[in-house]
């Protein structure tokens, strides 16, 4: 049991500026919750911002009622409960930039009182009958998620069992979350999330932003810009998220002499891989976890080893550094097997195959609908996609820019890309498949857990915002 508030608070981010936050608990990021695989978790969240917030976590097999479905919302106290006025007060706190970017306006569900629920508190439920692994919690209101996830709502959410904790990974102090997430921050040290000025819509170069996803040019690790963080010469492990809006890293471990250090994969966004898989460089597209162990061994006291973004230039190229201060004995093992439980569905398995598109829609239109999946931008009033629970299916996914593809409710493995073998990192369960520019790609998964009302999306936030986003109907 769990109760965190959500509220406004302020840190020290950048050294000597206070930065207003929007944080579970009082902090950014949130209180790390740690749980044993099946044993259920439950967290009260009230809401003391000055928004209304939705509660998701990322990865859970969650049912749907607390999956933190956008129109579901956790309402401040005061808030008028008319759907209408759930949509158009956001302003009047805060002022600029608590907006979307786009607001993608589709009209319907935010102002259809039926399709939304209010309450000042709300009970998640997390039943946790899934793998090991880590996830993560965020804030999912409809059409909002970008501003409140840049503005601090986000935290981990780690599952663990016996039989991963007796592989005798590296443990304790040499375990390392690493959540990963870029901000840009004003002179003042608020931090600088473009807002959607109708004043400024029509002016060239405005929404520009909005096509890559905001982008900032400080990178933050749990919170703190570029740390580096004090490790034994041993094998730590490394659980990498990715939780910014719309930034792609391409990871890389080196030493001060230019040595590369091996990035061994062990997991994915659903867990532990069948066997570690070696790897020079690492891409993590938002959303994506990756678990892997990097071995300090050889590193001398007093070296330091940056991890390093092969996609970013200046500073945004640093994430941040480990500092080796002594030798230490090292009894963690990676061993060749890490799990046996991955699902091994076929494409014979599967009882239907369907095609989706991620691609843009007309950028330049007022009502905003700026991306699109098959053709439409979300609208929670709307039925999608119905899958029977139990059923295997295949789907084809396309996309015309970069996408990073979530679904909620269920891993997945992946199949192909551009009709090939899926990458050296594709391996394992995932929740999120990124979608590279003009790529397609397979997925294949089971449909597990719960039926209800659930959702896939792109998981740039600003795209999501923007309506790439879809309705999935369990039955
Ligand atoms: Cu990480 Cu639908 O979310
Ligand atoms: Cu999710
Ligand atoms: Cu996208």
């Amino acid at each position: 049991r769990y109760e965190i508030v959500q509220r406004e608070t302020t840190a020290e981010i950048l050294p000597g500026l206070r930065t207003r936050l929007w944080t579970y608990g009082g902090t950014f990021p949130g209180p790390t919750i740690e749980s044993r695989r099946g044993r259920p978790v439950t967290v009260t969240h009230r809401n003391e911002l000055p928004v209304p917030t939705v509660v998701h976590l990322h990865g859970g097999r969650t049912p749907a009622e607390s999956d933190g479905y956008p129109t579901d919302l956790v309402t401040p106290a005061g808030w008028p409960t008319t759907a209408h006025g759930g949509d158009t007060g956001h302003g009047g706190h805060t002022g600029h930039g608590s907006g979307g970017p786009a607001g993608h306006g589709s009209g319907g569900a935010m102002h259809d009182p039926k399709a939304v629920t209010t309450a000042l508190t709300r009970e998640y439920t997390f039943p946790l009958d899934q793998r090991p692994t880590m996830l993560w919690y965020h804030d999912h209101r409809m059409d909002f998620t970008a501003p409140a996830i840049w503005r601090g709502l986000a935290g981990l959410h780690i599952v663990r069992d016996d039989a991963e904790e007796a592989l005798g990974l590296p443990a304790g102090p040499r375990e390392l979350p690493l959540m990963i997430a870029d901000r840009a921050f004003a002179a003042d040290g608020s931090l600088d999330y473009p807002s959607l000025d109708p004043t400024l819509r029509d002016r060239p170069g405005v929404r520009e932003p909005y096509v890559a996803g905001v982008l900032g040019d400080v990178i933050l690790v749990n919170g703190a810009p570029w740390p580096v963080h004090e490790v034994d010469a041993a094998r730590h492990r490394l659980r990498l998220l990715n939780a910014s809006n719309a930034r792609h890293y391409e990871l890389e471990a080196v030493t001060e002499d230019g040595r590369r250090l091996d990035l061994v994969q062990i997991g994915a966004d659903q867990g532990l891989l069948a066997a570690p898989v070696k790897h020079g460089t690492l891409p993590v597209a938002p959303a994506e976890r990756y678990d892997v162990v990097v071995d300090f061994a050889g590193v001398p006291v007093g070296g330091l080893v940056k991890l390093v973004n092969r996609l970013g230039s200046g500073r945004t190229r640093d994430v941040m550094a480990f500092r080796v201060v002594r030798k230490a004995a090292d009894d963690s093992r990676v061993p060749s097997v890490l799990s046996t439980d991955l699902p091994t569905w076929r494409r014979s398995d599967a009882v239907r195959v369907r095609d989706f598109s991620f691609r843009a829609g007309r950028m330049g239109e007022d009502d905003g609908h700026g991306w699109l999946i098959g053709g439409q931008p979300f609208d929670p009033t709307r039925s999608d996609v119905t899958v029977r629970l139990g059923d295997v299916e295949i789907w084809r996914l396309v996309a015309d820019v970069h996408h990073p593809v979530h679904l909620h409710l269920t891993g997945f493995r992946i199949l192909s890309r551009g009709g090939d073998e899926p990458l050296p990192h594709d391996g394992g369960l995932k929740d999120t498949v990124s979608l590279r520019p003009g790529e397609s790609a397979e997925i294949i998964t089971r449909w597990e857990g719960y039926r209800g009302r659930y959702l896939f999306h792109c998981h740039n936030a600003e795209h999501e915002d923007m309506g790439m986003m879809a309705n999935l109907q369990v039955t």
